[in-house]
């Protein structure tokens, strides 16, 4: 692939680039989208029961389970090439922000060592009342939810639902890492969920250079400054060998 001198000079010479992730940059892991699968993993997703508030509180018990069988899922999976790069790339560069919208772990599991997650992460739990947020511990129960430590309500994941706000600190964190960095790289976002959309916006108006990996078309394609076609596992270790001329760690 022939990239754009211009991506490439900016890549180099960014103070901060933004790395920013969708549910395409875990399809080659074998995580299907949301908006473009027919895939098995999320067949039995009923959103108004997995996926909001009052679906657990109809159902705990159910919800739980659930949420269990798909963390069992994403730990028979690995991170891509995609991640693999994001990881390296943060680790070599020295301002690199990671935010995703993914709750599923990889870009820890890729080595980031900083992750700005804004749909929360399938494996921290909070309680549902208060939001107190619990520890993970290993005898912790798939059929049912434990209880608080702090004041015994229902433990849920820790993850956004419908109608729920996004985690504040990572939201403020990641609008300001947007509207600050130099380059800002959007990776299999369909850019249609409210705020995290807004992200690449804030960033082209703070005067970013906007890419997007993606094999499709997008909302962001009229403002992006480079539109890289084709799937993140395959084109983002292509980029690192040509910004860094060196191979991937
Ligand atoms: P979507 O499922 O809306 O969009 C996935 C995007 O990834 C699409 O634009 C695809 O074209 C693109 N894509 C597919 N395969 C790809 C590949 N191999 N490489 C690169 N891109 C690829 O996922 P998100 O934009 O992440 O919210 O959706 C955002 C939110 O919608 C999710 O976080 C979730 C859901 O409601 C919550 O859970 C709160």
């Amino acid at each position: 692939m022939q990239f754009d001198d211009q991506l490439i000079k900016r890549l180099r010479e960014a103070q901060h680039v933004v790395f920013f992730s969708g549910a395409g940059a875990s399809a080659e892991s074998g995580v299907p989208t949301f908006r473009d699968s027919h895939n098995s993993f999320w067949v039995d997703f009923d959103a108004g029961t997995f996926a909001t508030a009052s679906g657990y509180y109809a159902n705990p018990d159910r919800v739980w389970q659930w949420y269990a069988e798909q963390r069992l899922k994403l730990r028979a999976l690995t991170p891509n090439p995609a991640h693999r790069v994001i990881a390296a790339w943060q680790n070599k560069a020295s301002n690199v922000t990671v935010i995703t919208q993914n709750i599923d772990g990889f870009h820890q599991r890729a080595g980031n060592h900083k992750v700005i997650e804004l749909h929360g992460n399938i494996g921290t739990y909070k309680c549902f009342d208060h939001g107190h947020p619990a520890e993970h511990d290993a005898n912790i129960s798939d059929e049912k939810p434990p209880h608080c430590q702090q004041c015994g309500g229902l433990l849920r994941p820790d993850v956004v639902w419908f109608s729920e706000e996004l985690p504040a600190e990572a939201f403020t964190q990641a609008k300001h890492s947007s509207a600050n960095c130099d380059v800002f790289v959007s990776i299999g976002c369909s850019l249609e969920v409210y705020p995290a959309s807004t992200l690449p916006i804030n960033a082209a108006h703070g005067g970013a250079y906007l890419v997007q990996v993606n094999p499709h078309a997008t909302l962001l394609d009229e403002i992006a400054d480079c539109n890289l076609r084709g799937k993140a596992g395959e084109i983002m270790p292509l980029l690192w060998q040509a910004v860094w001329r060196e191979q991937l760690p």
